[in-house]
Protein backbone atom coordinates (compact mmCIF):
# COMPACT_ATOMS: atom_id res chain seq x y z
CA UNK A 1 0.00 0.00 0.00
CA UNK A 2 2.96 2.69 0.80
CA UNK A 3 4.72 1.29 -1.86
CA UNK A 4 2.03 2.07 -4.17
CA UNK A 5 1.61 5.55 -2.62
CA UNK A 6 5.21 6.23 -3.27
CA UNK A 7 5.22 5.10 -6.59
CA UNK A 8 2.58 7.33 -7.64
CA UNK A 9 3.87 10.21 -5.83
CA UNK A 10 6.92 9.55 -7.92
CA UNK A 11 5.17 8.98 -11.68
CA UNK A 12 2.84 12.20 -10.74
CA UNK A 13 6.15 14.64 -9.88
CA UNK A 14 7.31 12.64 -13.42
CA UNK A 15 4.75 14.09 -15.07
CA UNK A 16 4.76 17.85 -13.44
CA UNK A 17 8.13 18.21 -14.31
CA UNK A 18 8.06 16.68 -17.82
CA UNK A 19 5.37 19.08 -18.53
CA UNK A 20 7.04 22.23 -16.89
CA UNK A 21 10.55 21.53 -19.08
CA UNK A 22 8.35 19.91 -22.19
CA UNK A 23 9.58 22.45 -25.30
CA UNK A 24 8.00 23.39 -28.30
CA UNK A 25 10.63 23.28 -30.78
CA UNK A 26 9.43 26.71 -32.40
CA UNK A 27 9.53 28.41 -29.52
CA UNK A 28 12.69 30.26 -27.49
CA UNK A 29 14.21 27.71 -25.02
CA UNK A 30 12.18 28.30 -21.38
CA UNK A 31 14.89 29.03 -18.91
CA UNK A 32 16.26 26.45 -17.05
CA UNK A 33 16.63 28.25 -13.68
CA UNK A 34 14.73 30.63 -11.56
CA UNK A 35 15.45 34.74 -11.55
CA UNK A 36 16.56 34.87 -8.66
CA UNK A 37 20.09 37.03 -8.00
CA UNK A 38 20.39 36.00 -11.90
CA UNK A 39 19.06 39.43 -13.42
CA UNK A 40 22.04 40.26 -15.28
CA UNK A 41 21.69 37.51 -17.87
CA UNK A 42 24.38 38.65 -20.30
CA UNK A 43 27.32 37.87 -17.71
CA UNK A 44 26.44 34.61 -17.93
CA UNK A 45 25.92 33.99 -21.38
CA UNK A 46 27.71 36.13 -23.03
CA UNK A 47 29.78 33.29 -24.01
CA UNK A 48 32.94 33.46 -21.76
CA UNK A 49 31.94 31.45 -18.80
CA UNK A 50 32.77 28.02 -19.57
CA UNK A 51 29.94 25.39 -19.09
CA UNK A 52 26.83 27.97 -19.42
CA UNK A 53 25.18 28.02 -22.52
CA UNK A 54 25.98 30.83 -24.76
CA UNK A 55 23.67 33.31 -26.43
CA UNK A 56 23.46 32.54 -30.32
CA UNK A 57 25.32 35.20 -32.94
CA UNK A 58 21.95 36.75 -33.79
CA UNK A 59 21.55 37.65 -30.21
CA UNK A 60 24.11 40.42 -30.54
CA UNK A 61 22.92 44.08 -29.36
CA UNK A 62 19.78 42.59 -27.16
CA UNK A 63 19.31 44.75 -24.18
CA UNK A 64 19.53 42.94 -21.13
CA UNK A 65 16.08 43.75 -20.25
CA UNK A 66 14.58 41.99 -22.83
CA UNK A 67 15.76 38.91 -22.76
CA UNK A 68 12.98 37.62 -20.01
CA UNK A 69 10.52 39.04 -23.04
CA UNK A 70 11.49 35.44 -24.98
CA UNK A 71 13.11 33.21 -22.33
CA UNK A 72 11.29 33.45 -19.31
CA UNK A 73 8.23 30.50 -19.05
CA UNK A 74 5.46 32.68 -18.37
CA UNK A 75 6.25 35.24 -21.21
CA UNK A 76 3.87 35.61 -23.96
CA UNK A 77 5.78 34.50 -26.64
CA UNK A 78 5.56 31.25 -25.06
CA UNK A 79 1.70 31.19 -25.30
CA UNK A 80 0.94 33.86 -28.85
CA UNK A 81 2.12 34.24 -32.08
CA UNK A 82 3.81 37.94 -32.67
CA UNK A 83 1.90 38.78 -35.60
CA UNK A 84 3.94 39.40 -38.83
CA UNK A 85 4.42 43.16 -40.41
CA UNK A 86 1.48 43.50 -43.51
CA UNK A 87 3.66 47.02 -44.01
CA UNK A 88 7.10 47.77 -45.54
CA UNK A 89 9.48 49.53 -42.56
CA UNK A 90 10.84 52.40 -45.16
CA UNK A 91 10.26 55.53 -43.17
CA UNK A 92 8.47 53.67 -40.22
CA UNK A 93 11.04 53.10 -37.80
CA UNK A 94 9.26 54.69 -35.00
CA UNK A 95 7.22 51.75 -34.33
CA UNK A 96 5.11 53.06 -31.19
CA UNK A 97 4.40 56.38 -32.71
CA UNK A 98 1.80 54.29 -34.87
CA UNK A 99 1.40 51.54 -32.38
CA UNK A 100 0.62 53.21 -29.34
CA UNK A 101 -3.35 53.37 -29.58
CA UNK A 102 -3.40 56.86 -29.74
CA UNK A 103 -3.79 56.81 -33.37
CA UNK A 104 -7.55 55.85 -34.59
CA UNK A 105 -7.12 53.11 -37.27
CA UNK A 106 -3.64 51.72 -35.99
CA UNK A 107 -3.65 48.62 -34.82
CA UNK A 108 -2.60 49.43 -30.84
CA UNK A 109 0.11 47.50 -29.01
CA UNK A 110 -1.49 45.22 -26.03
CA UNK A 111 -1.08 46.37 -22.08
CA UNK A 112 1.50 43.56 -21.93
CA UNK A 113 4.09 46.01 -24.60
CA UNK A 114 4.22 48.90 -21.82
CA UNK A 115 7.61 49.61 -21.52
CA UNK A 116 9.12 47.84 -24.49
CA UNK A 117 11.17 50.33 -26.43
CA UNK A 118 10.37 50.66 -30.39
CA UNK A 119 13.88 48.92 -31.17
CA UNK A 120 12.64 46.09 -29.69
CA UNK A 121 9.49 45.17 -31.98
CA UNK A 122 11.38 43.94 -34.94
CA UNK A 123 13.11 41.31 -32.35
CA UNK A 124 9.14 39.61 -32.61
CA UNK A 125 7.37 41.02 -34.87
CA UNK A 126 8.75 40.13 -38.44
CA UNK A 127 7.66 41.40 -41.88
CA UNK A 128 5.10 38.84 -43.26
CA UNK A 129 5.22 39.91 -46.96
C1 LIG B 1 24.83 33.15 -12.71
C2 LIG B 1 24.81 32.75 -14.09
C3 LIG B 1 23.50 32.86 -14.86
C4 LIG B 1 22.69 33.97 -14.98
C5 LIG B 1 22.86 35.35 -14.37
C6 LIG B 1 21.62 33.58 -15.89
N1 LIG B 1 21.80 32.28 -16.30
FE1 LIG B 1 20.65 31.27 -17.65
N2 LIG B 1 21.74 29.58 -17.35
C7 LIG B 1 22.84 29.47 -16.51
C8 LIG B 1 23.30 28.10 -16.50
C9 LIG B 1 24.50 27.55 -15.72
C10 LIG B 1 22.42 27.37 -17.36
C11 LIG B 1 22.43 25.86 -17.69
C12 LIG B 1 22.20 25.00 -16.51
C13 LIG B 1 21.01 25.39 -15.69
O1 LIG B 1 19.89 25.27 -16.16
O2 LIG B 1 21.18 25.83 -14.52
C14 LIG B 1 21.46 28.33 -17.86
C15 LIG B 1 20.43 28.02 -18.73
C16 LIG B 1 19.63 28.98 -19.37
C17 LIG B 1 18.74 28.70 -20.47
C18 LIG B 1 18.47 27.36 -21.09
C19 LIG B 1 19.46 27.10 -22.17
C20 LIG B 1 19.21 25.74 -22.78
O3 LIG B 1 20.11 25.29 -23.46
O4 LIG B 1 18.16 25.15 -22.58
C21 LIG B 1 18.16 29.88 -20.84
C22 LIG B 1 17.18 30.11 -21.97
C23 LIG B 1 18.66 30.89 -19.94
N3 LIG B 1 19.56 30.30 -19.06
C24 LIG B 1 18.29 32.21 -19.96
C25 LIG B 1 18.65 33.14 -18.99
C26 LIG B 1 18.05 34.46 -18.85
C27 LIG B 1 16.95 35.02 -19.73
C28 LIG B 1 18.68 35.07 -17.81
C29 LIG B 1 18.39 36.42 -17.22
C30 LIG B 1 17.05 36.65 -16.70
C31 LIG B 1 19.68 34.14 -17.30
N4 LIG B 1 19.61 32.98 -18.03
C32 LIG B 1 20.58 34.42 -16.27
C33 LIG B 1 23.44 30.52 -15.83
C34 LIG B 1 22.92 31.80 -15.68
C1 LIG C 1 12.90 37.73 -29.55
C2 LIG C 1 13.07 36.63 -28.63
C3 LIG C 1 14.38 36.49 -27.89
C4 LIG C 1 15.03 37.43 -27.12
C5 LIG C 1 14.61 38.87 -26.85
C6 LIG C 1 16.20 36.77 -26.58
N1 LIG C 1 16.25 35.48 -27.04
FE1 LIG C 1 17.63 34.09 -26.52
N2 LIG C 1 16.86 32.80 -27.92
C7 LIG C 1 15.71 33.02 -28.64
C8 LIG C 1 15.51 31.89 -29.55
C9 LIG C 1 14.37 31.75 -30.55
C10 LIG C 1 16.58 30.99 -29.32
C11 LIG C 1 16.83 29.64 -29.99
C12 LIG C 1 17.06 29.78 -31.42
C13 LIG C 1 18.36 30.41 -31.73
O1 LIG C 1 19.37 29.72 -31.64
O2 LIG C 1 18.37 31.61 -32.09
C14 LIG C 1 17.40 31.60 -28.28
C15 LIG C 1 18.55 31.03 -27.76
C16 LIG C 1 19.21 31.49 -26.60
C17 LIG C 1 20.25 30.77 -25.90
C18 LIG C 1 20.84 29.43 -26.28
C19 LIG C 1 20.10 28.34 -25.59
C20 LIG C 1 20.69 27.00 -25.99
O3 LIG C 1 19.95 26.05 -25.94
O4 LIG C 1 21.86 26.93 -26.35
C21 LIG C 1 20.63 31.55 -24.84
C22 LIG C 1 21.69 31.23 -23.79
C23 LIG C 1 19.84 32.77 -24.90
N3 LIG C 1 18.99 32.69 -25.99
C24 LIG C 1 19.97 33.81 -24.04
C25 LIG C 1 19.39 35.07 -24.24
C26 LIG C 1 19.76 36.27 -23.52
C27 LIG C 1 20.82 36.35 -22.44
C28 LIG C 1 18.96 37.27 -24.01
C29 LIG C 1 18.98 38.75 -23.64
C30 LIG C 1 20.24 39.44 -23.90
C31 LIG C 1 18.08 36.69 -25.02
N4 LIG C 1 18.39 35.36 -25.13
C32 LIG C 1 17.11 37.38 -25.73
C33 LIG C 1 14.88 34.10 -28.55
C34 LIG C 1 15.17 35.27 -27.85
C1 LIG D 1 3.16 55.43 -39.92
C2 LIG D 1 2.49 54.50 -39.03
C3 LIG D 1 3.15 53.16 -38.76
C4 LIG D 1 4.44 52.92 -38.33
C5 LIG D 1 5.55 53.92 -38.08
C6 LIG D 1 4.51 51.48 -38.13
N1 LIG D 1 3.32 50.88 -38.41
FE1 LIG D 1 2.83 48.93 -38.16
N2 LIG D 1 0.97 49.25 -38.92
C7 LIG D 1 0.47 50.47 -39.30
C8 LIG D 1 -0.85 50.29 -39.88
C9 LIG D 1 -1.75 51.37 -40.43
C10 LIG D 1 -1.15 48.91 -39.78
C11 LIG D 1 -2.42 48.17 -40.23
C12 LIG D 1 -2.16 47.31 -41.44
C13 LIG D 1 -1.67 48.09 -42.63
O1 LIG D 1 -2.31 49.08 -42.99
O2 LIG D 1 -0.63 47.74 -43.19
C14 LIG D 1 0.02 48.30 -39.17
C15 LIG D 1 0.12 46.96 -38.90
C16 LIG D 1 1.16 46.39 -38.16
C17 LIG D 1 1.17 45.04 -37.63
C18 LIG D 1 0.07 44.00 -37.76
C19 LIG D 1 -0.86 44.17 -36.59
C20 LIG D 1 -2.02 43.21 -36.64
O3 LIG D 1 -3.04 43.52 -36.00
O4 LIG D 1 -1.91 42.17 -37.30
C21 LIG D 1 2.36 44.85 -36.98
C22 LIG D 1 2.83 43.61 -36.25
C23 LIG D 1 3.10 46.09 -37.11
N3 LIG D 1 2.36 46.99 -37.83
C24 LIG D 1 4.38 46.27 -36.60
C25 LIG D 1 5.12 47.43 -36.78
C26 LIG D 1 6.52 47.56 -36.38
C27 LIG D 1 7.34 46.49 -35.72
C28 LIG D 1 6.88 48.85 -36.72
C29 LIG D 1 8.25 49.49 -36.54
C30 LIG D 1 9.37 48.81 -37.20
C31 LIG D 1 5.72 49.51 -37.31
N4 LIG D 1 4.69 48.60 -37.36
C32 LIG D 1 5.68 50.83 -37.72
C33 LIG D 1 1.13 51.69 -39.18
C34 LIG D 1 2.45 51.86 -38.80
C1 LIG E 1 9.24 39.66 -27.01
C2 LIG E 1 8.46 39.69 -28.23
C3 LIG E 1 7.72 40.95 -28.60
C4 LIG E 1 8.21 42.23 -28.65
C5 LIG E 1 9.60 42.74 -28.26
C6 LIG E 1 7.15 43.04 -29.16
N1 LIG E 1 6.04 42.28 -29.41
FE1 LIG E 1 4.26 42.92 -30.13
N2 LIG E 1 3.44 41.10 -29.78
C7 LIG E 1 4.12 39.99 -29.34
C8 LIG E 1 3.19 38.90 -29.16
C9 LIG E 1 3.55 37.49 -28.70
C10 LIG E 1 1.91 39.41 -29.49
C11 LIG E 1 0.59 38.67 -29.44
C12 LIG E 1 -0.06 38.96 -28.12
C13 LIG E 1 -1.32 38.15 -27.91
O1 LIG E 1 -1.89 37.66 -28.89
O2 LIG E 1 -1.71 38.08 -26.74
C14 LIG E 1 2.10 40.80 -29.88
C15 LIG E 1 1.08 41.65 -30.29
C16 LIG E 1 1.30 42.91 -30.87
C17 LIG E 1 0.30 43.71 -31.56
C18 LIG E 1 -1.16 43.32 -31.77
C19 LIG E 1 -1.23 42.49 -33.02
C20 LIG E 1 -2.55 41.84 -33.19
O3 LIG E 1 -2.58 40.77 -33.79
O4 LIG E 1 -3.55 42.39 -32.72
C21 LIG E 1 0.88 44.86 -32.00
C22 LIG E 1 0.28 46.00 -32.80
C23 LIG E 1 2.28 44.79 -31.55
N3 LIG E 1 2.48 43.60 -30.87
C24 LIG E 1 3.23 45.77 -31.77
C25 LIG E 1 4.48 45.79 -31.16
C26 LIG E 1 5.34 46.95 -31.11
C27 LIG E 1 5.02 48.31 -31.73
C28 LIG E 1 6.47 46.59 -30.43
C29 LIG E 1 7.64 47.43 -30.04
C30 LIG E 1 7.35 48.55 -29.16
C31 LIG E 1 6.31 45.18 -30.06
N4 LIG E 1 5.10 44.74 -30.52
C32 LIG E 1 7.27 44.43 -29.37
C33 LIG E 1 5.48 39.90 -29.14
C34 LIG E 1 6.35 40.99 -29.07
Amino acid sequence: MIRNIVITTAALLFVVAGSAFAQDATKPPVMSHDMAGKENCTMCHSGAMEGIPAEPADHEGRAVDTCVLCHAPDAEMQTATAAGIPHDLAGKDNCTMCHSGAMEGMPAAPASHEGRGTDTCTLCHKPSS
